[in-house]
């Protein structure tokens, strides 16, 4: 006979919500370099010159070849086991993944709700009508394409500096995980490193990468210190198994 707990599942439709933060560290396995340590993109590249409205004024040619590499990088990078490992949570829980990444690779791994923190390579944007938004896919943005209106194009990247849109809704469902995991991010960049700030006490946090960011004292904290590749799916696991055991 099933259980109280499953026939709720079933019947009212009720599973628990895993919001999962995710920054470049879950990618750097399908080839995607990540911004710090060794092999950083910010070793090589200034912020200042690439990612800020300053560095788009002063030197827009830069700004889009940097981006153009980037978006070719990702359109070629395949979803690794730790993005398809995430989906399969989908069968039991209902899943939010807030990433910091650029790349498409929680969509393309099958990834029903993802929210872009930092924007999407893919699109491009109208430099005077924010609004006026173009799914390009993997190809260049170059220096005379235009909107609708007339205005160059830009990627459609939230630069330093810039406002982050997504923030309220990942701050709402933050506040709303019964479960949340963050995976590869060193946890330097705000205001998503805040959003940890938004999780109730109570609830599971589990941190996975092979250099454990320091976080301040949160309770329920679960270091899960390794490669997502390997770490993704065995969390995965035991939280598909937990859902089994009480059924
Ligand atoms: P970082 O480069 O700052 O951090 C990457 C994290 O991934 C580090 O903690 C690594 O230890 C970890 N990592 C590396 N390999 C990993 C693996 N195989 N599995 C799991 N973790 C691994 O990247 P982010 O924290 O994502 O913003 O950076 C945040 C933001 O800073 C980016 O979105 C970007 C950047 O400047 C903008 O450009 C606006």
């Amino acid at each position: 006979m099933p259980c109280i707990i499953c026939t709720t599942t079933t019947n009212l439709g009720y599973m628990k919500r895993i919001v999962i933060l995710t920054g470049a560290g879950i990618s750097a396995e399908s080839g995607i370099a990540t911004f710090r340590g060794s092999g950083g993109l910010w070793n090589n590249y200034r912020i200042e010159d690439v990612a800020s409205p300053n560095a788009w004024r002063r030197n827009p040619r830069l700004v889009l070849a940097f981006y153009n590499q980037r978006r070719a990088d990702a359109a070629k990078a395949q979803p690794n086991a730790a993005h398809k490992a995430l989906c399969e949570l989908e069968t039991h829980y209902q899943v939010h993944v807030i990433t910091q990444n650029v790349d498409d690779l929680h969509e393309r791994a099958g990834t029903t709700d993802v929210w872009h923190l930092h924007g999407k390579l893919r699109e491009a944007r109208s430099s005077d009508y924010p609004n006026l938004i173009y799914d390009i896919g993997a190809k260049p943005i170059n220096l005379g394409d235009v909107c609708s209106k007339g205005s160059q194009l830009r990627p459609n990247i939230v630069w330093f500096g810039e406002e982050v849109p997504a923030i309220s809704r990942a701050a709402s469902l933050s506040a709303a995980a019964d479960i949340f995991v963050v995976i590869g991010t060193s946890m330097q960049v705000y205001p998503a490193a805040s959003l940890i700030n938004y999780v109730p006490i109570t609830t599971p946090k589990y941190i996975i990468d092979p250099h454990i960011p320091n976080l301040p004292a949160f309770r329920n904290i679960h270091a899960m210190q390794g490669k997502a590749s390997v770490i993704v799916p065995q969390l995965v696991q035991q939280l598909l198994d937990a859902v089994q055991k009480k059924s």
